[in-house]
Formats: C-alpha cells, structure tokens, sequence
C-alpha cells in the first residue's frame, strides 16, 4: 500500500477536525451526528455549508476563510485526500471547517432534514452512462437527497467540465422539486457582474481536478438549484432504497423475542 496514504491516514486520527465514523455501523441502521453538527462540532448556530466530494477540501478551506459566519464540511469518502484541506486548516486554526469521511449515497444518516443551507458538488465524475441513477451525482435520486438535507430556499451549487453532465443536473431538477436559479455554460468566461459578488468569490476558486480540465482547455459550467417544495415522504423512501439498498439490509429487522420492545 502505498507509504503517503497510511501516513495521511494515521495523521487524519489526530486531527480534531476530521469526522472518520465506522461505516459499517451507520450503513447496518445507525447515523453518525446527525442534526447535531452546529452544536457538537461548532459550538454555534450558524449556517451548514457541505461540499460533496471534496477531494483535497481546500474549497472548503478557502470557503471558511471568507465566510467566518459560516460552518463548512468536506464530504469525501477517500481520507487520505481530504487530509490536505484538513493539515491546512489545523495549521492556520480555522475553526469553521470540518471534513467527514462518508459515501454520499448516506448523506441522510448524517445530516437530518433541513441541516444544510447549501450544498456545493464540484467537479464530479460524470457517470453518463448510468441509466439507473445511482452513480450520478446528481441524478433525481440523489437531488432529492439533497432537497431533504437542504434547509427551505437552501441551494445546490454545481460546477463541472461536463456539457452532459451540466444539461442532464439542470432537466433533472423538475423531477426533483428544486428550481433552476442559474446556469452558465462558461463561468470563467462570464462578463463582470453576471453573479453576484458573494457568489462570483465563491467561483472564482479553481479546485484541483478544474485545473486539470482548465489546462485541457475545457469550459466550466456551473448551475444553481434552489430547494422548493420539501420532498414527499414516498420519493425520499425511493431515492433511499435505489441509492442505498432494500430496507432490510439498511434496518436489519430485530429479532422476534425482542419486538415487543418497539
Ligand atoms: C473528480 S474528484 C473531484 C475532487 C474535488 N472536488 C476537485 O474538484 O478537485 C471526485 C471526488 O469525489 C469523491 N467521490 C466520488 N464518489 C463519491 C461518493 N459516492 N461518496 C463520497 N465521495 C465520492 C472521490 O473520492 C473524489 O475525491
């Protein structure tokens, strides 16, 4: 294996600001400090901001460096590459970021509806082949997902160097309740002023793979949802079930003797 990452590894065990919860535990029933991350992990109240695979974080680093007044988390499930963002923000003592290892098909298991003000997706794989929807980031049932964890009005923010992929996040959010707030097939190349500032800040950040895709020569696109009616109770069972698997195997039912418990 290689040396860097067992060495990132074991240094990610020391660091106060990465959340690496036993998988196996939040998959069999349970969740892992759902609803309790304002409180718990940052002390305050103050707005959730996630960025789902994140990869090194140091978005999210840049992120909170801005916006102090808000909390941030890097969601990836490889944590020898969120140890970067993580080094990088216990070194400089920013205290508004916090990385948690996870798969993001589970994201409801740690964050309770209504958590997240914002979500960030930045650059991920594309999956265009994927007819089911289970492995694109942002197919119905995974915007619904979202739309769960978002609060009212909260935004799904996502930047890619994919046309297809761009199109296909931005048809797809009819079907899952969130309205399309904005969409640019070139933010790099937008005249000044087309976001507003607070935004145009948040773009202007180039994370790792955007270089690689900047350097090929490739547009980036970006598009903003905006959460509107709060998903129905069946389409989240659905989304769930496609995205994590038969109820059974997520709630393993109790055994016989001990039902009369419930
Ligand atoms: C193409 S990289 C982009 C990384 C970073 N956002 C950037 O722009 O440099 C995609 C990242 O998403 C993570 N990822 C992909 N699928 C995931 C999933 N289902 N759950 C958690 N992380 C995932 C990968 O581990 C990887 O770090």
């Amino acid at each position: 294996m290689n040396r860097s990452k067992r060495n990132r590894w074991a240094e990610n065990e020391a660091l106060s600001c990465v959340h690496e919860p036993d998988l196996t535990k939040v998959t069999a029933g349970g969740h892992y400090m759902r609803g309790r991350w304002g409180e718990e992990v940052f002390g305050n109240d103050h707005p959730i901001v996630l960025e789902l695979g994140c990869g090194q974080g140091l978005f999210s680093v840049d992120l909170a460096r801005r916006f102090p007044d808000r909390n941030f988390i890097g969601v990836d499930v490889k944590g020898h590459r969120f140890w970067r963002g993580a080094r990088t923000a216990t070194d400089e003592g920013i205290g508004n970021v916090a990385f948690l290892r996870a798969r993001i098909q589970w994201l409801d298991r740690f964050f309770a509806g209504g958590e997240a003000d914002e979500i960030w997706l930045t650059f991920s794989d594309p999956q265009l082949a994927d007819k089911r929807g289970t492995k694109r980031l942002t197919s119905p049932y995974y915007q619904r997902l979202y739309s769960h964890i978002l609060a009212p009005g909260g935004t799904l923010h996502v930047k890619t160097d994919s046309g297809d992929f761009h199109a296909r996040t931005v048809e797809d959010a009819a079907e899952s309740g969130l309205i399309v707030r904005d969409s640019s097939n070139n933010v790099h190349g937008e005249p000044e002023g087309r976001f507003d500032p607070e935004l145009a800040t948040s773009l202007a950040f180039i994370t790792a793979f955007e270089l690689r895709w900047i350097r090929e020569g490739r547009r980036i696109h970006y598009a903003s949802l905006e959460k509107g009616t709060e998903v129905a109770d069946e389409d989240l069972a659905k989304a769930q079930m496609m995205l994590q698997g038969p109820a059974e195997r997520v709630q393993p039912r109790r055994p016989k003797h001990l039902a009369s418990d419930d």
